[in-house]
C-alpha cells in the first residue's frame, strides 16, 4: 500500500520533466543552441548536447531520489528526539559513487578533447577549395571586415557559401569577443594581441554577430552579420564594393556614426550632429574622427583616406544639412 504514491510522485515528475524538455529545447529562447552552419559549429554543438545528456540525467536520478526519499522516510509522527537509525559507512557504495563521476568526467573530457582540434584549429590554406582571408577588427562600437582584394565593410561580412573563410581578428582599442553562435564558437579580441578563428557555411543565408565582452557604452549594439552568398554573388558583391564608394559611406555612418549620434544626426548619447557648424571643417572633423575626443572612441584609428572622405562627405551632404528633428531617430 506504501509504495502506491512514491510510484505516482515519479510518474508525475517524469512527466514534467519530459515535457518541460520539448519546450526547453526548443529554438531560440530555449535552452538549445542555434542550429550550427559550421562543421566547428556543429562540433560545440556535439559537446554541448553530451554534457547535457550526463547533467540532464544526473538531474532526474538526484531529484527523484530525493523525492521518494522526503516521502518514505517522512517523520510519520515520531517525536523529535527521538533519533533516527544510525548508518556507518559503505565501502562498496562509496567506490560506486566516486568510481561513476570518474567515468562520466573522463568520457565528456576524452570527446571534448577528441572534438576540440576541428573547432580549433584553422583550416590549412591549401586544404580543398583553399581560403579566404579576412581581416576582422573590432572597434568601439563596430565591426570592420578587409577583403582579399582591399575592400572594406563595416558590421556585415558577406562570403561565399562551402569555403574556409580565416578570420584574422584585431582590436585597436579595448578587449571585445567575436560570436556567431551559428558559425562556431566565441574568441576574444585583445589590443595588441592577433587571434584566429574560422568557420565554413553551409548553407546560404543571414547570421548575427555579436560582441560577447563588454566594451563600453555601446556594448549592446555592436551587432552585425554575416551574409553568406553563392560564390558567383561574392564576386559581384566585391566588384560591386570597389566601384562604389557611397555603400561603404552609407554603412561607415550607420555602423560607426548613428550608434550614438543618431541615425539622422539627432543625438543620442553622443551630441546632436544634424545642423552643427563643426561638420563643415573637414580637417577637423578628420582629426576627431582619427583620434577621438572627450568621451569619443578614436573611431576611425585604422581607415584608409577613401573611407575617412567618405564618411565627411555623407556627414556634409546627409547629416549637416538635416534638421534631425526631435522625432528622428530609427
Ligand atoms: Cu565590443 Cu562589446
Amino acid at each position: 500500500m506504501r509504495r502506491k504514491p512514491f510510484v505516482a510522485t515519479i510518474l508525475l515528475v517524469l512527466v514534467c520533466a519530459l515535457a518541460l524538455a520539448g519546450a526547453a529545447l526548443a529554438g531560440t529562447g530555449g535552452f538549445a543552441p542555434p542550429t550550427p552552419r559550421s562543421p566547428n559549429a556543429q562540433r560545440t554543438n556535439d559537446a554541448y548536447y553530451l554534457i547535457l545528456a550526463f547533467t540532464g540525467a544526473i538531474f532526474l536520478l538526484v531529484e527523484t531520489a530525493l523525492v521518494v526519499f522526503v516521502i518514505r522516510f517522512r517523520s510519520r509522527g515520531r517525536p523529535r528526539t527521538v533519533e533516527g537509525p544510525q548508518i556507518r559507512g559503505h565501502t562498496r557504495l562509496e567506490i560506486i559513487w566516486t568510481a561513476i563521476p570518474v567515468v562520466i568526467l573522463a568520457a565528456i573530457t576524452g570527446f571534448v578533447f577528441y572534438k576540440l582540434p576541428g573547432i580549433k584549429n584553422v583550416p590549412a590554406a591549401n586544404a580543398a577549395g583553399g581560403r579566404i582571408e579576412i581581416g576582422v577588427e573590432a572597434h568601439q562600437f563596430y565591426w570592420q571586415f578587409r577583403y582579399p582584394d582591399g575592400s572594406t565593410s563595416v558590421d556585415e561580412l558577406t562570403v561565399p557559401v562551402d569555403r574556409n573563410v580565416h578570420l584574422t581578428l584585431t582590436s585597436p582599442d579595448v578587449a571585445h569577443s567575436w560570436w556567431v553562435p551559428s558559425l562556431g564558437g566565441k574568441i576574444d579580441v585583445i589590443p595588441g594581441r592577433t587571434n584566429h578563428t574560422w568557420f565554413r557555411a553551409q548553407q546560404n543565408g543571414v547570421y548575427r554577430i555579436r560582441c560577447a565582452e563588454l566594451c563600453g557604452i555601446q556594448h549592446a549594439v555592436m551587432l552585425g552579420f554575416v551574409r553568406v552568398v553563392p560564390q558567383s554573388d561574392y564576386a559581384s558583391f566585391l566588384g560591386a564594393r570597389h566601384a562604389k564608394t557611397a555603400d561603404l559611406a552609407r554603412e561607415t555612418y550607420q555602423g560607426v556614426c548613428a550608434k550614438c549620434h543618431g541615425f539622422k544626426g539627432e543625438g543620442g548619447i553622443g551630441p546632436k550632429l544634424a545642423g552643427s557648424a563643426g561638420l563643415n571643417d573637414r580637417t577637423a572633423l578628420a582629426k576627431t574622427i582619427r583620434n577621438g575626443i572627450g568621451m569619443m572612441p578614436p573611431v576611425g584609428r585604422t581607415w584608409d583616406s577613401r573611407q575617412l572622405n567618405a564618411v565627411i562627405t555623407y556627414l556634409q551632404k546627409h547629416v549637416a544639412s538635416s534638421a534631425g528633428g526631435a522625432a528622428g531617430g530609427g
